[in-house]
């Protein structure tokens, strides 16, 4: 039977991984898959994670099952980390939080949520998006639609984007990037994020918030400014969140599904329906993530350090975007590449043509996605010049 099924090539992203491993040139530089490095080219635990790692060993009693929806501290902590504290819709009992494996289990418990409890609707998502989006949900059964995000130069395209969130089907669910928009890295303002609000209204549209970045663009609130927003002014709301990268434990696969309902018993209803679809997928999520949060989150001394952290993360991304813009005037490509100092996030779309990036690989051993996108956390200061060289030759 087994001898029909055909070979496919590996996940694009995750293929860069094993493909930089390989590489024997010492000047390599990995600008794949969405991991933070330090200047050392690095991804360290953080301290906070080690010192709560540390009081989990000692304070451990159990490793039981945590329950189809998680660790109820992991949710209790969530929660107002993404809607904010004190936020209304927490008063008011719409919330509910399942721990998932990774942001990526998050959005695979939504769209089963989708598929078999609002059967018929089509997912709209931004072209581009990351490209697990375009298989979650199609391997869930949906129907996978798009709607345009960035313009023929490379821009962020937010008048076609929102001409066509006004054509979708009354009923549909279009998925929202929070923050750090993967792969470009163009976020919409406070004021777009308005607009986008009032055609949800309009056209009785369900969103999707894909939240795998919190802190990495402008702020742990300012980046949640879009889901506060439309889950205190929707009905209902569907956010996918992610810890795995703001607090560093990306193997430990720590993310969230929040459900958003009208009021406390719908949610309740559909809280019942999501455990459901969690225990057909994998039961209960594993814990060790979700207890490292847990432990932070609820610990003032811990959270402090956490915040700490992140911010020198976020600032040292920003800080590289606007390095590697000057380290190609020397070339006189600075204007050129001048918005990936605007992007905001681990990614850039760079607008390098797949040719040139898979020239930049076999030439110069440097990685990214054929789309142009590239890991910013994988710039520093030893490799920008090399960097900045090869891209002027490709040019
Ligand atoms: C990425 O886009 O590089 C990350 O989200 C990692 C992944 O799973 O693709």
């Amino acid at each position: 039977m087994f001898e029909q099924i055909e070979r496919v090539p590996g996940d694009a992203i995750l293929g860069l991984i094993e493909a930089f491993k390989k590489d024997t040139n010492p000047q390599k530089v990995d600008l794949g898959v969405g991991v933070y490095r330090d200047a050392k080219g690095n991804t360290p635990v953080m301290r906070a994670v080690k010192d709560a790692e540390a009081q989990l060993l000692e304070n451990e009693m159990t490793k039981t099952y945590i329950g189809s929806h998680g660790d109820p501290r992991y949710g209790q902590a969530v929660l107002p980390l993404v809607l904010g504290e004190g936020s209304p819709v927490l008063e008011a009992g719409r919330a509910s939080a399942t721990q998932s494996p990774g942001g990526t289990g998050a959005l695979r418990l939504a769209a089963d949520f989708i598929a078999t409890q609002l059967p018929g609707r089509s997912i709209w998502v931004s072209d581009p998006t990351w490209p697990n989006h375009l298989g979650i949900f199609p391997a869930a059964g949906l129907t996978l639609k798009k709607y345009p995000y960035v313009d023929g130069n490379n821009r962020l395209d937010f008048d076609g984007m929102l001409a066509a969130l006004k054509q979708i089907p009354e009923g549909d669910v279009v998925l929202l990037h929070a923050c750090c928009h993967n792969p470009t890295g163009f976020d919409l303002s406070r004021d777009q994020w308005g607009q986008v609000l009032e055609v949800l209204k309009e056209r009785k549209l369900l969103p999707l918030v894909d939240f795998a970045y919190q802190g990495f663009g402008k702020g742990l609130d300012e980046d949640a400014y879009g889901p506060r927003l439309l889950a205190e002014n929707l009905d209902e709301v569907i956010i996918t969140s992610s810890c795995s990268k703001n607090f560093g434990i990306y193997c430990e696969r720590t993310g969230c599904l929040i459900m958003v309902a009208r009021n406390n018993e719908q949610m309740e209803n559909i809280r019942s329906q999501v455990a459901i679809v969690a225990r057909e997928n994998y039961s209960n999520p594993p814990a060790h993530g979700g207890s490292i949060v847990a432990e932070i989150l609820h610990s003032p001394e811990l959270t402090a350090t956490w915040r700490e952290e992140l911010t020198e993360m976020r600032d040292r991304i920003n800080s590289l975007r606007r390095d590697f813009v000057e380290a190609l005037k020397p070339y006189g490509l600075d204007e050129k590449y001048a918005h990936v100092a605007e992007q905001k996030g681990m990614f850039s779309y760079t607008g390098l043509t797949p040719e040139q990036v898979d020239r930049l690989r076999d030439e110069f051993s440097i990685y990214m996605v054929r789309s142009g996108r590239a890991n910013v956390a994988g710039f520093s200061h030893d490799n920008l010049p090399y960097l900045a060289k090869a891209i002027a030759a490709v040019n």
